[in-house]
């Protein structure tokens, strides 16, 4: 089995625990680091509307929490099991936590995340 069909039932597996009464959008995230352990998170979504958890968040939140090693392969996936790509934030969260060269699974193919996040703001442009 490839490492993105690994993740995409280890996703799967998850997405009945997605939290997404609002907007009826429920997504699974899974990614794979360096040591082969397989990291996952749902969305949860809140009655305040817009103040949703997406599943990157709670999967970098796990990854972190379980010391997890560098991130090397991610997939995001729909209610329908579709690949989709990661929102704009999740995008940011990802970029300083893993590294440019995460690859992604996309609808046709994979793609980095430097390639998705190109000319990206992050720890290193705050000053002192
Ligand atoms: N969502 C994610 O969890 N990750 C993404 O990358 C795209 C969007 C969630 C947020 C919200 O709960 C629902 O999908 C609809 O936007």
């Amino acid at each position: 089995m490839s490492v993105f069909e690994q993740l995409h039932t280890a996703a799967t597996r998850v997405l009945p625990r997605a939290y997404a009464p609002y907007s009826h959008h429920p997504v699974a995230v899974a990614a794979m680091d360096d040591q082969g352990a397989v990291h996952t998170g749902v969305n949860i979504e809140n009655a305040s509307y817009g103040l949703t958890q997406c599943a990157e968040v709670a999967m970098i939140s796990a990854w972190r929490m379980s010391a997890g090693a560098t991130l090397t392969h991610l997939v995001c996936l729909n209610g329908h099991g579709d690949y989709i790509t990661p929102c704009g934030r999740c995008r940011q969260v990802l970029f300083e936590h893993a590294p440019g060269d995460l690859v992604i699974a996309i609808p046709d193919g994979s793609i980095t995340l430097t390639q998705l996040l190109p000319h990206a703001f992050g720890p290193d442009n705050l000053q002192d």
